[in-house]
């Protein structure tokens, strides 16, 4: 009996029968053979049917058999250096189909090139093509890469709360709903307060899950819903948490690099750019980086460019800002010492320059811009409380937060990590939308 494999491991099968289960993705004929791409989740390969081989009613359903009909094959794995599939390079001879289900011939993501508000809404078949599927693949490689790391590192993963009763991280951006009896709840916009607790439990900790804002940023950076990872480490400075951020961000490309070279090499991604993706990162200040901004924005004469470039002292970075800095390097670069006035409430002052606050965020280079941002937690108890009441926060929702501080305070730090953004830069691809199996925007809850 010929066993049931997946395209994946297919070279291991050379010579033998094996048994496929899948989806036709493309036909071709050609007189007394028929060319199947067929995927199977794991992989594409090509299946070719020789007419000589099969019964006349077999070969005639096959060689009209629709794109996207789920099929049960059995056949012969034969090495073909031009054969086409992901990874490619094998060909299975069809010795006998099955049609699970013809499917219906209207189906609407034919293999061309569509506009993208129609593959939005076509999303839930949108995935099935090689494009996106290699794409959510190197995500499903982004995630895994994540938890080896941390979890070889010590960290415990402990999830936080969807439902809060509070801003986290700014009062503009939030989703609120109904809560029963108890007024409003709102959806995450981090779990790092609630981090922040469970450090004093569990030392290091991480969470992974779905994050919320109602950002009315309408850019290829930015979605509604996202996956944010969030370490936090008790007992750890501004560079101690850029050494762990550096570690994390090595370990996902070198893993992607390893892993996922055919679906790398299907979306055209120049490897070489990953390759270098190694630590040390540089660090560079905020201030370093506003005059160097400054100094760019002072020389350009184009008044377009001049426009796009207009920086001074004080000022978060915006996209074009983002990717002038990026360009000094060919690896991620860490930027430290924003403003205080720009960044969220919890954020430690920088010793003697209460302006300045122990922040920093990771760009990543060839225009992606931040990846990362993070901090050291401001440990004094006062100086929070005084923080939250200037940002207008309600104080009551914080009290188990300032408590924190009063029993057994140590310095802390943690960051969170956009999962579509790192998966976009690995990708190499120009919209985040296309790193998330669903995306949601401002514009799009369907499908
Ligand atoms: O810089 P952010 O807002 O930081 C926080 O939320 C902190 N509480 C994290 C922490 O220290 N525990 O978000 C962190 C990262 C950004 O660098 C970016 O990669 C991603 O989350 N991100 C988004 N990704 C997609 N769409 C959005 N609207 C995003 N907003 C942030
Ligand atoms: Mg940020």
């Amino acid at each position: 009996m010929a066993e049931h494999i997946s395209v994946s491991k297919i070279s291991n099968y050379v010579g033998q029968d094996i048994i496929l289960k899948g989806w036709v993705y493309n036909r071709t004929d050609k007189g007394k053979l028929a060319f199947l791409l067929i995927r199977d989740g794991s992989g594409f390969v090509q299946c070719v049917a020789f007419k000589g081989d099969l019964t006349p009613e077999l070969f005639e359903t096959i060689s009209k058999l629709p794109q996207e009909s789920s099929v049960i094959i059995t056949g012969s794995v034969r090495e073909d250096k031009r054969a086409p599939g992901i990874p490619g390079g094998y060909e299975v001879g069809i010795k006998e189909l099955q049609v699970v289900q013809a499917a219906e011939l209207d189906y609407p993501m034919s293999l061309k090139d569509h506009g993208v508000d129609f593959a939005l809404d076509n999303r839930h078949l949108w995935i099935r093509m090689q494009s996106q599927w290699a794409i959510l693949r190197i995500r499903v490689r982004v995630m895994s890469a994540v938890r080896e790391y941390l979890d070889g590192q010590g960290f415990f993963n402990l999830d936080t709360p969807i439902l809060t009763p509070a801003a986290a991280e700014g009062t503009t951006t939030l989703f609120e709903t109904e809560y029963f009896d108890e007024g409003s709840a709102f959806l995450a916009q981090t779990g790092q307060l609630y981090n922040e607790a469970n450090i004093f439990a569990f030392g290091k900790v991480y969470c992974y899950g779905p994050t919320f804002r109602a950002e009315k940023s309408k850019t290829r950076r930015h979605l509604t819903e996202f996956w944010m990872l969030e370490p936090e480490i008790a007992f750890c400075d501004l560079d101690q948490l850029m050494d762990i951020e550096e570690g994390l961000i090595t370990h996902i490309a070198q893993s992607v690099l390893k892993d996922c070279s055919a679906e790398l090499k299907f979306l055209g991604r120049d490897i070489s750019k990953l390759e270098s993706v190694v630590g040390p990162f540089p660090r560079m200040s905020y201030d370093d980086a506003a005059k160097y901004l400054i100094d760019l924005y002072e020389k350009e004469t184009d008044p377009e460019k001049k426009e796009l470039l207009k920086f001074e002292w004080g000022m978060d970075f915006g996209a074009p800002h983002e990717t002038e800095i990026t360009k000094l390097y060919d690896k991620p670069v860490f930027v430290y010492g924003y403003p205080s006035a720009v960044k969220a409430f919890y954020m430690e002052p920088w010793p003697d320059r209460p302006e300045v606050c122990k922040s920093v965020d990771l760009l990543a280079p060839e225009g992606y811009g931040e990846i990362c941002g993070g901090s050291e937690r401001m440990s004094d108890p006062d100086k929070l409380l005084a923080r939250i009441q200037k940002e207008g926060l309600p104080e009551e929702a914080f009290k188990w937060y300032l408590e924190l501080r009063k029993y057994g305070s140590v310095p802390h730090s943690g960051f969170g990590m956009g999962t579509e953004r790192v998966t976009a830069w690995m990708c190499g691809i120009e919209h985040i939308r296309e790193a998330i199996p669903f995306p949601r925007t401002i514009k799009r809850i369907y499908p």
